[in-house]
């Protein structure tokens, strides 16, 4: 006979996993390398002409100012600083060793005309842009191939002013895919940290083919009707770390990707390495964190805790389908707390949405190794619609310490799934009925299980400690 709870495997799980060191939680666990840039050289955007009046245009005097701030870039680099004001101005680019700084009641706004965000080549991972096949619209902050560059400043603003652009893509009138408000490409280093980001046209921060990025308190707000305004999407990018943010916006809080299809597959840059602790968010429409639905290069270890999201439709989601190939292995999801959300976790193996004809319905993705504990929702209505590939399940999926208070009938539905489950309640589905047993435990994926592979702990000096 099979049980749900099994009281001495329970404790064991409970004994064995507790005695783990826990990877994310140590004093200061998502550490720079270079500590907190400190720049000798500073100059105002005021010096370049700029006026913060919220109609000058000042997208010269920002590339102005960090053309002119390039020459300090081997000599311990500079700071842009933008003080109180409405500083109006379209797309620029940033470069290496530079300080974005925003000064409290210092508010970027993006041009609300599209003349003013440039078009440059869709991303090859993506093979087209993501909306439209072709170019893509820069975002309005931008940098590419750089190293050591820090935006952030005593809790500033930078407002995309995206209602036209959702606007333009509600009524079919856009002519290439949406700019991010913040898209830094190959790049290492990177800071973001005490600001606001409001309104974003499309997803708000992408981090592309980066390493080493640390996102930190930081606020990111757009309706929450608005549509793809992602908060976070880390793609195709290593060691990278979101903590202590809010993030309520109209699509997925933070969405991990790593290219599309076939692009993807032959780009092959996977994301990796993904830290993410101490969010609080709310997404009517989609997920506050979700993996995919652009996944082809892999995503491998997640680790995700300390989270609350509220008034939102899903708490976690994967979302896949064939044609993606790739992989999502070795997550780690534990402490989070749902309220008044309908789906707890979400397992899509058909989430469809292809780049062209020309990708392979052969190339299945790999679902595997996905471990979610110590999950407490209120006024959930389904725990888990779990729906694996046909021939292609999802396996080793492990849940435990889970409490869901749920208003509908049949809590969950899953297919094309297999895995272990202790003290989860509602009682989960047939596939996850068996118990997380000693047995079990080099199927789960847990931290130490990370910890234990020497290469991790190499790479993890960079920014973990404990
Ligand atoms: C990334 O940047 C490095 C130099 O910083 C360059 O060699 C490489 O080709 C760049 N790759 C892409 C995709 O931009
Ligand atoms: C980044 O590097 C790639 C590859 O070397 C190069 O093609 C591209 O022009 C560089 N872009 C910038 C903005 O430096
Ligand atoms: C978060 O940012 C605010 C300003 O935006 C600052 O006052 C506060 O100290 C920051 N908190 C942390 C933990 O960095
Ligand atoms: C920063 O300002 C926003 C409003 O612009 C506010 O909601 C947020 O709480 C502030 N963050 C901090 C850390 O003070
Ligand atoms: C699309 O292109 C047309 C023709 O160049 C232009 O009039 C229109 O403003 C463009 N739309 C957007 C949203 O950029
Ligand atoms: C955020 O602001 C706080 C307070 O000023 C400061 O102590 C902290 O170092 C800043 N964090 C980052 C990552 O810039
Ligand atoms: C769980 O997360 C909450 C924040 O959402 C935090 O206050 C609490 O300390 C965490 N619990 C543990 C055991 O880490
Ligand atoms: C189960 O999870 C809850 C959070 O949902 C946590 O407070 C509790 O300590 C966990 N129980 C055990 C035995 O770890
Ligand atoms: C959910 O839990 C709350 C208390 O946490 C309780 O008041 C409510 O009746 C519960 N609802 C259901 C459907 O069990
Ligand atoms: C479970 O989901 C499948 C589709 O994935 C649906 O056809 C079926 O009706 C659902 N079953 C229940 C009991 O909700
Ligand atoms: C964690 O996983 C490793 C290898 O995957 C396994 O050897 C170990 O027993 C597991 N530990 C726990 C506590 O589950
Ligand atoms: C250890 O990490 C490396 C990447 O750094 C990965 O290729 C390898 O598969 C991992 N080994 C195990 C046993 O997880």
């Amino acid at each position: 006979m099979r049980r749900s709870f099994t009281p001495v495997g329970v404790l064991l799980v409970l004994a064995l996993f507790s005695h783990v060191p826990r990877l994310i939680k140590g004093s200061s666990p998502c550490k720079r390398a270079n500590s907190a840039a400190i720049r000798p050289h500073s100059v105002s955007i005021t010096e370049f002409g700029a006026v913060g009046d919220g109609v000058t245009l000042n997208t010269k005097a920002f590339q102005n100012a960090i053309f002119y701030l390039n020459s300090f870039a081997d000599k311990g680099g500079a700071k842009l600083f933008v003080p109180a004001g409405q500083w109006l101005t379209g797309s620029f680019d940033l470069i290496s060793h530079l300080t974005l700084w925003l000064d409290k009641d210092a508010v970027i706004l993006g041009s609300t005309n599209s003349d003013d965000w440039p078009v440059v080549d869709p991303l090859p991972s993506y093979g087209r842009g993501r909306e439209l096949p072709g170019k893509r619209h820069r975002s309005l902050i931008y940098g590419r191939n750089l190293t050591d560059v820090v935006i952030t400043g005593d809790n500033g603003t930078i407002d995309g002013q995206g209602s036209n652009w959702w606007n333009w893509f509600h009524t079919k009138t856009l002519n290439y895919t949406r700019p991010h408000l913040v898209e830094l490409m190959n790049s290492s280093g990177i800071v973001i940290s005490n600001l606001t980001f409001i309104n974003s046209p499309f997803w708000t921060i992408h981090p592309v083919y980066c390493s080493q990025v640390i996102v930190q308190n930081v606020t990111i707000r757009a309706p929450l009707d608005s549509p793809n305004t992602d908060g976070i999407d880390p793609d195709s990018s290593d060691d990278v770390c979101i903590e202590d943010c809010y993030i309520s916006t109209g699509d997925d809080l933070i969405a991990i990707k790593s290219g599309w299809d076939e692009y993807g597959i032959s780009y092959a840059r996977p994301c990796r390495n993904i830290i993410i602790r101490r969010l609080v968010g709310q997404t009517r429409t989609s997920a506050g964190i979700a993996i995919g639905s652009e996944m082809s290069g892999g995503v491998s270890e997640v680790h995700a805790e300390n989270i609350q999201f509220y008034n939102s439709n899903t708490g976690i989601r994967i979302k896949t389908s064939p044609g993606r190939g790739g992989y999502v292995r070795d997550i780690y999801i534990s402490n989070i707390t749902l309220t008044d959300v309908k789906i707890a976790i979400r397992f899509t193996g058909h989430y469809g949405e292809h780049p062209d004809e020309h990708y392979d319905p052969e190339a299945l993705p790999t679902v595997e190794r996905i471990t979610i504990e110590d999950i407490a929702g209120d006024n959930i209505q389904y725990a888990g619609i779990l729906e694996g590939i046909e021939g292609d399940s999802f396996l080793n999926i492990c849940l435990s310490n889970i409490t869901l208070n749920i208003t509908s009938k049949s809590p969950w539905n899953c297919s094309y799934i297999q895995g272990y489950s202790d003290s989860v309640s509602p009682e989960t589905c047939e596939p996850l009925r068996e118990s997380i047993s000693p047995y079990h435990y080099s199927d789960c994926y847990n931290l130490s299980s990370h910890l234990l592979n020497s290469s991790n702990q190499n790479r993890g000096t960079w920014f973990l400690s404990w």
